[in-house]
């Protein structure tokens, strides 16, 4: 299937690794130019290096800490200085794990302004010109955990919540436009991510860690976690041009991990 993404840009945060990563390699396999994004060029560098070469001609850097009230506004300029922005992943860390009855209301706020504000600013700032140019994908990668919460990750379940309701709102408001705003729901693929999660779950109950990510795997109906490249194709779809109709949707990537319908 083509995707159409040839002389498309994509903006993709949190792509130095793990799954913005992945969703920024499927869209340059497709032909799409790509800016990534992070707090270090370092990191970033590091993963443009890691493509085939010819690709890493199509991929820009834009270096930002989505904590900083000014990042969207640095993003933004430096992903535009390259190209309009046809396909905005929105993408960010993780919350700390921990008991919802000890939520420290500091770090949601902090958090908040790490994984909310930037991402609405972000949204708000390129939806405008996509809709200008009647074409355009707004992809936000939430978590199972929004529609199935995760028992010790409440901040997380909360927070993207906030952009499931925001996002299916905007949804509604551009579609006539040529825009597609969607969410993608990664259940558990293996990164850095679930890597820690499982150590810090390790921690708590004394327990080896290879024991904590073989209980968890056996919970999931396909039996393992998911592949970064099988969490990428699914987003280059939803940023190409055969999901045109495919708005206001939330897609899960879970291999059956959110049990209702
Ligand atoms: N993996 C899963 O199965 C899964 C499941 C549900 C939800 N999620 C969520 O999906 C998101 C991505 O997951 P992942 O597994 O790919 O996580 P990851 O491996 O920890 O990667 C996070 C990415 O975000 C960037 N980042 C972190 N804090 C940032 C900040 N303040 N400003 C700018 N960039 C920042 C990191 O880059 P730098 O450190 O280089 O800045 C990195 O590229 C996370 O929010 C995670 O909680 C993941």
């Amino acid at each position: 299937m083509d995707l159409g993404l040839n002389n498309k840009h994509a903006l993709v945060l949190g792509a130095s690794q793990g799954l913005g990563l992945a969703v920024a390699k499927a869209l340059l396999a497709e032909g799409a130019t790509v800016t990534l994004s992070g707090r270090s060029l370092e990191r970033l560098e590091a993963a443009r290096q890691s493509l085939p070469p010819e690709q890493q001609l199509n991929c820009h850097l834009a270096v930002a800490d989505l904590s900083d009230p000014d990042a969207a506004r640095k993003i933004s300029d430096a992903a535009q200085a390259n190209a309009a922005v046809d396909i905005l992943v929105n993408n960010t860390g993780g919350p700390p794990p921990g008991l919802p009855s000890a939520v420290d209301v500091d770090v949601v706020s902090s958090q908040f302004d790490a994984m909310v504000r930037p991402v609405l600013s972000l949204t708000l700032d390129l939806v405008a010109s996509m809709r200008a140019r009647q074409w355009g994908r707004i992809i936000t990668i939430a978590s199972s955990g929004v529609v199935q919460p995760i028992p010790h990750l409440p901040i997380s379940n909360a927070l993207r919540s906030t952009l499931v309701g925001f996002m299916k709102t905007l949804a509604g408001e551009v579609a006539k436009d040529g825009v597609t705003v969607n969410m993608l729901l990664p259940g558990r693929i293996a990164t850095a991510r679930t890597k820690s999660l499982d150590a810090a779950q390790a921690a708590r109950s004394g327990r080896p860690v290879e024991e904590i990510s073989a209980e968890s795997a056996a919970t999931i109906p396909a039996g393992r976690y998911g592949t970064v490249e099988e969490f990428g194709a699914v987003a280059a779809f939803l940023a190409g041009m055969p999901s045109s109709y495919v708005t206001g949707s939330m897609l899960r990537v879970d291999g059956g991990t959110i049990r209702s319908i």
